[in-house]
């Protein structure tokens, strides 16, 4: 769903030497960020650009979707547009 940004950094090697919570992120949506918690390449994962488009995101993942698509275009734009514009769930079927 978000596209994967090519990276030279060895995010992996990080993960082996920090001894810390590991938290990933970049081009993460619901099921790469199952595998890669369930992989053990991560304690947790951030997200952006989904979070951005999906402001009940956490719900979202919940019940693995809809998702509203980012729209980059508005990306930046500086003001309101894009942020908060997003359709949330319905309210009485996210407290189901
Ligand atoms: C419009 C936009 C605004 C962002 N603003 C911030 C910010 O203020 N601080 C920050 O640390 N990262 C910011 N980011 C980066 C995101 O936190 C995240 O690292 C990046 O989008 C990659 O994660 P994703 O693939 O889940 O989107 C922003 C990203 C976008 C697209």
């Amino acid at each position: 769903m978000v596209e994967d940004r090519a990276s030279e950094f060895d995010f992996q090697r990080l993960r082996q030497i920090f001894n810390g919570a590991y938290i990933a992120n970049g081009g993460y949506d619901r099921d790469s960020a199952v595998a890669a918690i369930a992989g053990e390449r991560a304690d947790f994962i951030a997200f952006g650009r989904l979070f951005i488009a999906n402001p009940d995101l956490p719900e979202r993942l919940r019940r693995n979707g809809p998702f509203n698509v980012p729209r980059p275009a508005s990306f930046y734009a500086g003001g309101a547009q894009g942020y908060d514009d997003y359709p949330a769930l319905d309210t009485a079927s996210a407290a189901a």
